[in-house]
């Protein structure tokens, strides 16, 4: 049994999507914390509600990056996590951090990486001319929204499209792609081999 610690910054919308999973598809895992650095995040009470510990490490009671993270970190060892899963947890992480989990964090970013790390990814991609946008699932690395890359879903985007609309597509396929990135994880079917992840089920890694 596997134990997985969840990293929200507001609604969690993707960590309700995995926590619904786990339980429906009987995962060999347990959520066994959800925490904010925001105490006014929508998703704790979520959590709360399915009986799921809570905690909050409020970035703002820190004077620099390191010491948040140290606190984190400390927070989360104390569940003894097997896997780290970033849902919407919209802080910078320290090199410290990202290596005290180095292959056992997974994060999901609304972009088709590498494009459009960082911010405002859908109004990036909307003013960019592209034609598809969508959201990445990876490992976490030192490298802000780098690392090996787990699967990708793509939606197009549609003429009229602003950023709320576009968002909203994309969001259902974050719903559909980061439980089963996690199920793989917890089910040992995830490799990391020159920084490439090979995927061991031999399902898809591709959602649209
Ligand atoms: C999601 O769209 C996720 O991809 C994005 O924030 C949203 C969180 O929604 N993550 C990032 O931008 C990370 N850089 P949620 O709280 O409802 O899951």
């Amino acid at each position: 049994m596997k134990s997985i610690v969840i990293l929200i910054s507001g609604r969690g919308s993707n960590m309700e999507a995995i926590v619904k999973a786990c339980a429906a598809e009987g995962w060999p895992a347990r959520i066994a914390a959800v925490i904010s650095n925001r105490p006014d995040a929508a998703g704790l009470a979520f959590a709360a509600s399915h009986g799921i510990a809570t905690a909050v490490v409020d970035h703002k009671a820190f004077p620099d990056r390191a010491s948040f993270d140290a606190e984190l970190a400390r927070v989360i060892d104390g569940y003894t996590p097997d896997l780290l899963v970033l849902a919407g947890f919209m802080r910078i992480l320290t090199p410290e951090f990202t290596r005290h989990y180095e292959g056992r964090m997974l994060n999901i970013h609304p972009s088709l990486l590498p494009a459009f790390t960082g911010l405002h990814t859908h109004q990036r991609a909307l003013e960019a001319g592209c034609r598809f946008a969508g959201a990445t699932v990876h490992f976490v690395t030192a490298e802000l929204d780098h690392g090996p890359i787990v699967a990708q879903a793509v939606a197009p985007i549609l003429a009229g499209d602003d950023e709320a609309a576009l968002s909203a597509r994309v969001l259902g396929l974050e719903h559909r792609m980061y439980p089963r990135a996690v199920r793989w994880f917890v089910q040992d079917q995830l490799r990391i081999e020159g920084g490439r992840v090979q995927q061991l089920a031999g399902e898809s890694q591709s959602f649209s």
